[in-house]
């Protein structure tokens, strides 16, 4: 019975191999191994033999069926192969070829929010500027008007990297370069990446986003900036929000104030989002110091501008209802997967 095995395996083998299309090789696998098959007949005689004889040769059929399984498998693939390879050689497109899925990225908020910012600027005739993260002193406190005694210079604990680079404070430095670089009428915006020497907490980081707004030609006025920022805080968070300036102080700008906008969840009453107030601070902002435009070079009676900078991190914060600041940097996919743009 075992040199009968041996044959059978070797017919298939041959029989198998020689099966030049698919209807053929499923033939040979009813022969072989179907219910009436060649293996199964064998088997059928088993029970004449000695329990011991029975075991050893039923274990000899199994890895004879296994074998001529593989055979089949082996032989299906390369038909499979060759009709593909025929399939494409004509021209018409291999439709059975399988495509890895692979799962979307989402956006981190800070991005969502960074984005539509953008857009909406850019809607008002803004560009889009960039400068280097790694930053000179004098950009980014002298040509704002800081000077090295200046008390406002402790509100920026910096990170130094030698006697006179640090990594920027603020994207406000990205005014005075472009100033530099290029004459009024300018409008842009610079979104970016900043640090301070901030301890970690649920709302500072010692990484984290702004975005500086600049516009500066003849005869802007304050009335130009209020018009501006509230018509974004309405393309931001609502038709109904509404803007409120208070006075503040900044180096860089003469007058300077605080932006708040009208609580879009409440509208003003007072929730978790406001904390009660009815109002939430986004920015910082005001008509550009005439000290500024000196440094580089602007004519301070010629031309008159606005400036403004506000934290991505706030916005996105009080936009997603994230209370946590360390949440935008830990890439838990639980927070991130909620934002598909
Ligand atoms: N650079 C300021 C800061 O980081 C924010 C700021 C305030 C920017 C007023 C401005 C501005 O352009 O006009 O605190």
């Amino acid at each position: 019975m075992k040199g009968e095995l041996e044959r059978i395996l070797k017919e298939a083998k041959n029989d198998i191999s020689a099966s030049k299309d698919t209807k053929t090789l499923e033939e040979q696998r009813i022969k072989y191994l179907g219910k009436k098959g060649v293996l199964k007949s064998i088997l059928s005689k088993l029970g004449g033999l000695s329990e011991n004889e029975r075991k050893e040769i039923g274990k000899h059929a199994n890895e004879v069926k296994t074998q001529i399984e593989g055979f089949i498998q082996t032989a299906s693939d390369t038909l499979e192969a060759v009709a593909r390879e025929s399939r494409l050689k004509s021209g018409i497109a291999d439709l059975s070829v399988g495509t890895k899925t692979y799962p979307l990225g989402f956006y981190n908020p800070l991005t969502i929010v960074r984005d539509r910012m953008v857009a909406i600027f850019k809607s008002m005739g803004y560009s889009v500027e960039e400068g280097p993260e790694l930053e000179e002193e004098f950009y980014n406190f002298e040509a704002l008007n800081i000077p090295a005694q200046h008390p406002a210079r402790d509100d920026h604990d910096s990170f130094y990297v030698s006697e006179n680079e640090l990594l920027r404070t603020h994207t406000s430095p990205v005014q005075a370069r472009v100033m530099k670089k290029r004459q009024p009428p300018l409008a842009i915006v610079v979104p970016g990446r900043c640090f301070r020497r901030d301890a970690v907490d649920a709302t500072h980081s010692h990484t984290f986003h702004q975005m500086e707004g600049l516009v500066v030609d003849t005869d802007v006025t304050f009335a130009d900036l209020k018009g501006t920022l509230s018509l974004w805080a309405r393309m931001m968070f609502g038709e109904n929000t509404r803007i409120r300036l208070r006075p503040d102080f900044f180096p860089f700008t003469e007058p300077s104030a605080e932006l708040a906008v009208s609580c879009w969840v409440c509208g003003g009453k007072g929730c978790n989002v406001c904390k009660g107030t009815g109002w939430v601070e986004l920015a910082g902002c005001g008509m550009v110091d005439p000290e500024v435009f000196k440094a580089v070079g602007y004519d301070a009676d010629k031309y008159s501008g606005f400036a403004f900078g506000m934290g991505l991190e706030r916005i996105a914060m009080a936009l997603f209802g994230i209370n946590d600041i360390r949440e935008f940097y830990e890439n838990d996919l639980r927070l991130l997967e909620q934002f598909v743009k």
